[in-house]
């Protein structure tokens, strides 16, 4: 089998180093050996793995023309040129494997109808939860099931940005700095961290899930560029941990999808997933839960997902690939209806009557209260943790709206958290 990478970063090089790696056991399995034939890249100039000596191309003509190459690994990242390589291939009749979450999220309805018309793979296992198999056992495995709920952590980057803040009390830029270098962050890391990557990957999973197509600008996203370690201290005080939390669940006629940091309980089964593990947990009205966990980023695990796929293109390659299966049309739900208990962390002035004014938005919205904690005095303001019961988010927005205005009691409203599996 002849292949051409679209990309030589980190993902490129671990599936260039995997291939020699493994390469006897890989040819043993798929009885055929796999060689990179030509690869992609922007810089002719950078030093590269001895690996593709000889192999290495800026030209995309070179890989798309040459008749041998039958697969194509698309591992360059962002939407373009990316889309547009992939679309020419399949076209052509290569398969395509890819761990372009952005680009499967995104264009995946017009891509596979294309591979269906071609009758060519569009792979894509790498593009969610980099080394663990995610794609597959839920498309194959869990396909008997009606999925009512999946919930993860979706996110390396971010992940391991909180676990270090949590567990060694570093500082966000430091953490974050130490996940660009180990490679695990998008080219532009706003994408983990204001969580579009988990978004993307959301889409992805709640399309297979659910069976409907979402995009990612359906997908309800916050970040975690506002949690600061004060937060992560008040969530250790309470027995929780911080976490950026993917959630995808079927109502009657509507599917709920959104990306959050969110309290998890220390008890919770996501709340030990730490560093760049990730973890989906899922729902079938048969298997009952079920729960993927592993490395989510990071150059070989990546690897492992992407060079399975290339194997899997021989394998599926006799009339039973994995094609599109979103036939039903759900709506999404709008965000201001989904439920759930918040945190709520403010600075207001200490002085008296501040509370009962804060209290008052809360009550005129019908919202609860199930704690109140108020510390650190400095200059004259308190710091104000609340949080509330079981509430509809749009009750929420409009109480803090109120809030934000009482210029004279509220310095500022911090940080609001969902928490889950409390307060009901
Ligand atoms: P990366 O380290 O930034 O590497 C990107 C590679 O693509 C580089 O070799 C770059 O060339 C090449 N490239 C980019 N734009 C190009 C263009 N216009 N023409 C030719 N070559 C171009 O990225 P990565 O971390 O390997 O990620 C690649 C993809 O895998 C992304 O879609 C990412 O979301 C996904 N992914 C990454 C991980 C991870 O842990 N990193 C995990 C799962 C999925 P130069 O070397 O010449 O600059
Ligand atoms: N930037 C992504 C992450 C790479 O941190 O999870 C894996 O998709």
């Amino acid at each position: 089998m002849q292949i051409g990478i679209l990309g030589l970063g980190t993902v490129g090089t671990g599936v260039v180093e995997l291939i020699e790696k493994n390469k006897n056991i890989i040819a043993k399995r798929l009885r055929e050996e796999v060689h990179v034939k030509k690869v992609l890249v922007r810089d002719l100039n950078k030093q590269r793995t001895p690996l593709v000596e000889g192999k290495i191309t800026d030209k995309f003509e070179d890989i798309i023309e040459d008749e041998e190459i039958s697969v194509i690994v698309e591992v360059m990242g962002g939407e373009e040129p990316a889309l547009t390589y992939i679309r020419e291939a399949l076209n052509r009749g290569k398969h395509v494997v890819t761990a372009n979450k952005e680009v499967v999220a995104k264009h995946g309805k017009e891509l596979f109808e294309i591979s269906a018309k071609k009758d060519v793979n569009l792979l894509f296992e790498a593009s969610v939860g980099g080394g663990i198999p995610i794609i597959r056992p839920m498309k194959q495995c869990l396909s008997a099931n009606e999925i009512t709920k999946i919930m993860g952590i979706l996110n390396g980057t971010t992940n391991y940005i909180l676990s270090q803040m949590t567990e060694k009390g570093k500082g966000f830029d430091e953490a974050l700095k130490e996940a660009q270098m180990e490679g695990y962050a998008e080219s532009d890391p706003t994408d983990d961290i204001k969580g579009f990557d988990a978004a993307r990957k959301l889409a992805i999973l709640s399309s297979i899930a659910f069976n409907t197509r979402i995009t990612p600008d359906q997908v309800y996203t916050e970040g975690i560029d506002s949690i600061s370690q004060s937060d992560i201290q008040y969530a250790k005080e309470m027995g929780h941990v911080i976490k950026l939390i993917a959630m995808g669940k079927k109502h009657e006629n509507s599917v709920e999808v959104s990306v959050t940091p969110a309290l998890l309980p220390k008890d919770h089964p996501l709340a030990s997933v730490g560093d760049t593990f990730n973890a989906l947990m899922a729902e079938g009205n048969a298997v009952g839960p079920v729960m993927f966990y592993g490395l989510g980023a990071g150059k070989m695990p990546t690897a492992s997902a992407v060079v399975a796929d290339i194997m899997e293109t021989k394998r599926s390659n006799n009339g039973s690939k994995l094609y599109c299966t979103c036939f039903n049309h759900f709506d999404v739900m709008d965000p201001g209806q989904s439920h759930a208990s918040f945190y709520i962390r403010l600075r207001a002035f200490d002085k008296p009557g501040v509370f009962a004014k804060i209290a008052g938005a809360f009550g005129k919205n019908q919202i609860s209260l199930a704690q109140v904690i108020q510390k650190n005095i400095i200059n004259g303001t308190a710091e104000i943790v609340i949080v509330t019961y079981d509430v509809p988010f749009k009750n929420l927005q409009e109480a803090l709206c109120e809030i934000k205005t009482y210029k004279e009691q509220v310095v500022e409203v911090s940080t609001v958290i969902r928490v889950e599996g409390e307060h009901k």
